[in-house]
């Protein structure tokens, strides 16, 4: 037996949940008050002023965020939208949904942030959006892509759903954006278990919320009570997009911690980069002088110069160390549906897609727990070195220049 099979498998992602969100649940079902109502409201107005925006609406999940953003945008048979393929699915099937179609381009080789000059070569005269994600948190050229838009009059959606917290040259990632969304997954910077937030400008947001209410023209809490339930009208054929207040209830909590949570992942990010930077063949992310990070990701990258490939160093790290990793992403125009012939060239994506791994870390790590995932990864580097030594030399391929290094450290 070795000291690693006494030691419990360190998952890639856990959520912290305190004593504070268990109270404010409580409250919220001894409130008599379960559906959208004050507490989601509250979540929202502290949403809403922390980065600056018209407006704000709670809802059931990002996705159901980025439906609504295109729905209430005018999205619809015969537009295009356009957005990088290094993406969760969410936001080009909800561009499908509406009968749209999702164009893909190609990210930056730093940030992996969809690149603005590819969406501006992608743009036609039936381009009516243009989705920018923030990968792993790291926000994209906010600036430039609010100039893009307005140059060419179309709207820019931020999907935000890794980013609340995060900024780039003093802008809150989600403020710049027509619209923009958040996603409070299980996974994410701070989470509600599902939910979402979508915010912005206040005609888009106010026209999202009547779609996400049934196309109800006003809510069943301000309904409640004395007033008439039955005095109202069905205006647009509408969905039920909304957040519960025993959802809020955990998001305000949360939203309470973030700064802290956030502290804490660029803690266990600068370990992670002082530690692994020296490592042959595998790469740390960059962030550009500008930005504050939010760290959802920590991204390595491994390239066909490191002594074990990506794949085998995910494998490794979970079976024989008991460390989980994932992957970020698999790019959509390889998936089911999305896999035929691409308008547009995509190679820093399907390398992205290649190297990249995602390591453990999120707020309730400890300083243990990070460096049994740095330990694993030296002594496995350790141990491939010499075997590595012996096998025939290899120089920097397409892929490694793509990303813009030839080499572990220059990175
Ligand atoms: C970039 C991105 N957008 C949207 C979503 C969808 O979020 P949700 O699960 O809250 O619908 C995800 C989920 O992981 C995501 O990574």
């Amino acid at each position: 037996m070795t000291d690693t099979d006494l030691l419990p498998f360190l998952p890639w992602n856990r959520p912290s949940i305190g004593a504070e969100e268990i109270a404010e649940v409580t409250d919220t079902l001894c409130s008599g008050w379960l559906t959208h109502g004050p507490k989601a409201a509250r979540f929202e107005e502290t949403v809403r002023k922390a980065l600056g925006v018209e407006d704000s609406f709670a809802v059931s999940s990002c996705t159901a965020a980025l439906h609504l953003a295109f729905l209430a945008s005018g999205i619809g048979n015969g537009d295009e939208v356009i957005t990088p393929s290094l993406t969760f699915c969410a936001a080009p099937n909800a561009v499908l949904q509406t009968g749209a179609t999702p164009v893909f381009v190609d990210v930056e080789p730093l940030t992996y942030n969809i690149d603005p000059h590819a969406a501006e070569a992608a743009i036609t005269d039936r381009t009516k959006a243009i989705v920018v994600m923030h990968y792993g948190g790291h926000p994209c050229d906010l600036r430039a892509f609010r100039k893009l838009a307005d140059d060419h009059g179309l709207l820019l959606i931020e999907d935000a759903a890794h980013a609340l917290h995060a900024s780039r040259d003093g802008h809150r990632a989600g403020s710049i954006g027509d619209l923009a969304v958040f996603s409070f997954y299980a996974n994410k910077v701070m989470t509600t278990g599902e939910g979402g937030m979508l915010v912005g400008r206040a005609d888009l947001v106010h026209r999202a919320r009547l779609l996400g209410r049934h196309g109800i023209d006003s809510s069943i809490w301000k309904r409640h009570g004395t007033r008439n339930t039955a005095a109202y009208e069905v205006t647009v054929p509408g969905l039920k997009y909304v957040m519960s207040d025993v959802t809020a209830a955990i998001g305000v909590q949360q939203f309470r911690k973030l700064p802290a949570f956030t502290a804490r992942r660029a803690e266990i990010a600068a370990t992670y980069t002082s530690a692994l930077s020296g490592l042959p063949g595998l790469a740390t992310p960059k962030v550009l002088p500008s930005v504050e990070p939010g760290w959802f990701l920590y991204s390595i990258f491994i390239d066909d110069t490191a002594p074990a490939s990506r794949d085998e160093t995910a494998e490794l790290l979970r079976t024989r160390y008991k460390i989980g990793t994932s992957q970020h992403f698999r790019p959509v125009h390889t998936l089911g549906i999305y896999a035929q012939a691409q308008a547009h060239p995509l190679t820093v994506t399907e390398t992205v897609a290649r190297q990249q791994l995602s390591l453990p870390c999120y707020p309730d790590m400890t300083s243990r727990e990070t460096a049994r995932v740095t330990d694993a990864l030296q002594s496995l580097w350790g141990e491939r070195a010499e075997a590595a030594a012996r096998a025939p030399g290899r120089t920097a391929t397409t892929d490694d220049r793509c990303l813009g290094y030839s080499g572990a450290d220059s990175f």
